[in-house]
């Protein structure tokens, strides 16, 4: 009897489709993909890809973006219910009430947003390339959104800058405490703190590195140190598991799990490959719009 991952393979070869997995997605599913990374690697794969299907293991905002940067391609989403939270924590009254207060503000949209937003935004970041895109930008005044810690973050990096913050977070990153990373540091305390920017500032100012999904793991494989305590959604693991067989790696706090990113089971995929299911639809309006924000990000990151 085929198994499921000879039936994913074969799925995948007879539609010419590509997988692309986010590092949130379950160890599975990272497994059965083409492509894994963060949402910058992503973006980028999904824009130049030759296949006909592009299948995305994530969440509805990098579903979306794939689908907006290539309107001709087909999209599905093994999990078309996995959200992420924070994409709707932005409110479309305090945008224009920002931009009269400040005519000359640019509205950086961190990517992490649904299509709507992005389509009132000028530039849309991911947190391998906010602090540069922001640096880059001409704009005195830059409004960040949705994310406060992200935007607090690249505020402090990029001091020349009127960052105007925002009042959305990562249910998940937000969380995590300071007295439970202060518990897993007396726990190992040889060990280095890497974490992702979407946490709270008083993680930040425990941590030897911050930076995207992607950062951590290449910090971590390079770095000498051979435990770390990580503080980002526990997906990462499996790639830091796969890269640096021989460190060790603590999650700081039981709770570092995106439940929306867990939706996507390699069952879902093989469903969703074998019934063209879960499409993404982005209306043609909301398309070329949110698409001059995303263009600009390719742009500058480069
Ligand atoms: P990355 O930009 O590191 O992929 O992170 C995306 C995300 O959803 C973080 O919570
Ligand atoms: Fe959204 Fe947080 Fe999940 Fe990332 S980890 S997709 S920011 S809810």
């Amino acid at each position: 009897m085929e198994g499921m991952y000879d039936k994913i393979k074969r799925l995948k070869k007879e539609k010419n489709a590509v997988v692309l997995a986010h590092y949130y997605a379950p160890a599975g599913v990272q497994r059965a993909a083409d492509y894994i990374g963060d949402s910058y690697f992503l973006a980028k794969k999904a824009r130049g890809t030759s296949a006909d299907i592009i299948v995305f293991c994530g969440v509805a905002f990098m579903g979306e973006s794939a689908k907006i940067l290539n309107p001709e391609k087909t999209v599905l989403m093994p999990a078309p219910a996995a959200d992420c939270p924070m994409a709707h924590m932005a409110d479309e009254e305090k945008i224009r009430e920002v931009r009269s207060m400040y005519p000359d503000a640019a509205v950086a949209c961190y990517i992490n947003s649904t299509a709507r937003l992005k389509t009132l935004s000028d530039v849309c970041v991911t947190s391998a390339n906010a602090v540069k895109i922001v640096r880059r930008l001409p704009n005195k005044n830059v409004f960040f959104i949705p994310d406060k810690n992200l935007g607090a973050y690249v505020k402090e990096q990029v001091p020349e800058k009127n960052i105007i913050l925002n009042d959305g977070f990562c249910p998940i990153h937000d969380s995590l405490a300071l007295k439970t990373l202060e518990r897993c540091i007396k726990e190992h305390p040889g060990a280095e703190v890497i974490a992702h920017p979407e946490c709270r500032r008083e993680i930040l100012d425990n941590a030897d590195f911050i930076g995207s999904t992607s950062g951590i793991i290449a910090y971590a494989e390079k770095s000498d140190a051979a435990e770390f305590i990580v503080c980002t959604e526990e997906g990462v693991g499996f790639e830091l598991g796969e890269k640096c067989p021989d460190k060790k790696f603590y999650f700081a706090g039981d709770e570092l799990i995106c439940a929306d990113m867990k939706m996507n089971t390699p069952e879902a995929l093989a469903d969703c490959l074998e019934n063209g299911s879960g499409e993404v639809v982005v209306d043609d309006d909301i398309r070329m719009a949110a698409i001059k924000p995303l263009n600009r990000m390719l742009e500058l990151a480069d």
